[in-house]
């Protein structure tokens, strides 16, 4: 969808420039003119711009520890002490 209607700018087109270093609206104007004129954009991109951030955030964190993953642990098998013959 056209988010800055001034310059043709799409969400597509802030996402590929988000992707290139864009990561701020001082930065997404310089490169794509995005609330360069009336600014009536300004929230709408600003918006897309946060939605990067958090998809970009929630791929870098880890995953999180299942409770698959402690019951697993809990039902393992207590080592026995072993009589060794000599
Ligand atoms: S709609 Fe983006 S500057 Fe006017």
């Amino acid at each position: 969808m056209y988010v800055c209607v001034c310059n043709a700018v799409t969400d597509c087109q802030i996402r590929e420039a988000y992707c290139d270093g864009a990561c701020s609206m001082r930065l997404l104007r310089q490169k794509l003119g995005v609330a360069g004129c009336c600014g009536r954009c300004a929230p709408c991109a600003r918006d897309v711009l946060l939605q990067c951030r958090q998809e970009s955030e929630r791929l870098e964190s880890p995953a999180p520890v299942t409770a698959v993953s402690v019951d697993a642990a809990e039902e393992a098998p207590a080592l026995e002490p072993v009589a060794v013959a000599g």
